[in-house]
């Protein structure tokens, strides 16, 4: 299955590997599909701006979970199986280990709860393997400075250092599905990294 997710916090560079992996498989005559989350479907983007918007009443955090699961199920059956049973990659700009980062790791929402909701909307879909960009909050704090933030963006480092922590955890309990990249190196490096990696877990196509 040629399904593949990047995570990490705010600032880390996803967007920047995203379109390096895209460019690199598309070379390759493979057909890629871009996709994030919350979003990838029209009713996805609207809950997105639901949940990133400052203005107005902010959702307690089990809505807040409750808006991302429903953009979740709406993604998975709209975009991300159709595309994957057209041999199709699919690329992911997050997926349900934001939730449990976030959510979990941010907000202090129980993870077996979460866990259930996941289960639930992805219908058990996951990805060949999770990228994690990896940054100290410091780094992923100074990248951001200067930049107009979102909801999330605006929380404190110690939320951030919550998600951080949790995204080690996640990929350390499930170390074959995880990679774990250095997102303080430079952007051409990072993507010499994952090519290597991606081939030596036979992810590379032949
Ligand atoms: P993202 O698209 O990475 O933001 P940006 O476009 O500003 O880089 O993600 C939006 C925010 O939503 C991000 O701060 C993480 C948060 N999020 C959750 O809290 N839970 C989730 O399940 C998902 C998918 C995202």
């Amino acid at each position: 299955m040629h399904f593949i997710v990047f995570e990490g916090l705010d600032g880390a560079g996803k967007s920047t590997l995203i379109e390096g992996l895209k460019r690199e498989l598309t070379t390759l005559g493979e057909s890629v599909v871009l996709t994030r989350e919350p979003g990838g479907t029209e009713l996805g983007e609207k809950i997105r701006e639901l949940l990133l918007t400052k203005d107005g009443e902010s959702p307690v955090a089990r809505a807040e979970l409750l808006l991302y699961e429903a953009a979740r199920a709406q993604h998975c059956d709209k975009v991300i199986e159709p595309a994957l049973a057209k041999k199709h990659w699919v690329i992911c700009d997050r997926f349900s280990a934001s939730s449990i980062a976030f959510q979990a790791g941010g907000r202090g929402l129980d993870r077996k709860t979460i866990d259930q909701l996941n289960s639930f909307a992805t219908q058990d879909l996951a990805p060949a393997l999770w990228v994690l960009l990896d940054l100290t909050t410091a780094e992923a704090m100074r990248r951001m400075q200067g930049r107009d933030l979102d909801r999330f963006e605006s929380e404190n480092k110690d939320f951030h250092e919550r998600v951080r922590q949790r995204y080690l955890d996640l990929a350390k309990e499930n170390q074959q599905s995880w990679l774990v990249l250095d997102a303080s190196r430079k952007p051409s490096e990072l993507m010499l990294e994952l090519m290597a990696k991606l081939k030596e877990r036979k992810l590379w196509p032949a």
